[in-house]
């Protein structure tokens, strides 16, 4: 993490013992739980460290002083200003994609990239783990990738296949993508929970989810499980939230699309997920195949940018805009 960075975010206690109120006994319980770092205890609810084993008081008391420490709590305007400035933008290695996405995707929220199979969500989320790499000047954000996989499609010869148009070296670059397969939602949720040793060891800034609802889609199934999985799905996204705001990582998640039903004329497509997606999502884009091999991605949804579309391909090289080559 850059050292600006690092100063806001650095935590008055290092670790879990420095917390008042935690000894060796209650920072063993605490790890043993998966509660491993200040960060994981700061974005930690009472009600999971109670079910968990944990005391009720000392819950209240850990958590509200690893709070503190980190500086989550009510903010002033001109601190508000300060917090976001630290936001950045990391390139999607996509001149094209940048310029629709006002200069990348954003650190501390998450991006959403939904569409049909083949559309190239994946490709995209590869090609980030590589510029994340790369330094400010370049729109990198000098950091590794954290890759989630439901569906099995990271490969990392792909890696080494676009590495080069990026100057890094193929090797070194693998080396910081920490990679982990999610067999379930519970094994994808319980990956992200226990997330913020890895990301802090690994000086993690990007976090991928590939693909962030299959999971739940498949296992949820009928519409008395709407809620439930909806319920699972939140929490998850709100995990993924606060690491993005706690470490000041870029999050890119991907997302299938289902038909309409209410559409008769033309095929309409709308992201799974629901309203729990679109409020957590603070970046939505759509992805859809065009002519030939082109492909075109629309910004459906930003805080501050306006609608748009713009063309790419995915090439050997990687994913790039006309404008690349
Ligand atoms: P699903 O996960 O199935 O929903 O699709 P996706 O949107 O994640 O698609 P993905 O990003 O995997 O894109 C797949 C497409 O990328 C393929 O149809 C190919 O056109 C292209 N592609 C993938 N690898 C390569 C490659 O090494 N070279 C080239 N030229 N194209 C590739
Ligand atoms: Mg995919």
């Amino acid at each position: 993490m850059a050292s600006e960075q690092m100063e806001y975010y650095k935590a008055k206690y290092q670790t879990l013992e420095d917390l008042p109120g935690v000894g060796p006994a209650t920072a063993s319980k605490l790890r043993e739980i998966g509660f491993r770092t200040v960060e994981a205890v700061a974005t930690a609810t009472i009600h999971e460290m109670v079910s968990a084993g944990i005391g009720e008081t000392t819950a209240e008391k850990v958590i509200n002083a690893a709070r503190k420490s980190m500086a989550i709590t009510f903010v002033r305007g001109d601190e508000l200003v300060k917090i976001r400035s630290n936001i950045r933008h990391l390139t999607t290695g996509c001149t094209s994609l940048d310029y629709l996405l006002g200069g990348g995707i954003e650190s501390q929220s998450i991006t959403e990239f939904y569409g049909e199979f083949g559309t190239g969500k994946s490709q995209i989320c590869q090609q980030l783990c590589l510029t994340v790499q790369l330094p400010y000047e370049q729109g990198g954000l000098e950091g590794g990738a954290l890759y989630i996989d439901t569906e099995n499609t990271f490969r990392p010869e792909r890696i080494i296949q676009m590495a080069p148009k990026f100057n890094l070296d193929p090797d070194e670059a693998l080396r910081k993508i920490i990679f982990a397969e999610a067999y379930t939602s519970n094994h994808q949720t319980v990956l992200l929970e226990n997330a913020d040793e890895v990301i802090k060891e690994n000086n993690i800034r990007l976090i991928v989810v590939d693909s962030v609802t299959s999971h739940f889609r498949s296992e949820y199934l009928g519409r008395e499980m709407l809620a439930p999985r909806q319920q699972e799905l939140n929490k998850h996204l709100h995990k993924l939230i606060r690491l993005s705001r706690a470490f000041n990582t870029a999050v890119a998640v991907t997302n299938q699309v289902m038909a309409q039903p209410d559409a008769f004329f033309a095929k309409v497509v709308k992201p799974v997920g629901g309203h729990i997606m679109g409020h957590t999502c603070h970046t939505r884009i759509f992805l859809r195949k065009g002519r030939s091999n082109l492909r075109i991605a629309k910004l459906v949804v930003s805080p501050f940018l306006p609608e748009g579309e713009t063309p790419f391909r995915i090439t050997e090289r990687g994913v790039e805009g006309d404008e690349d080559y």
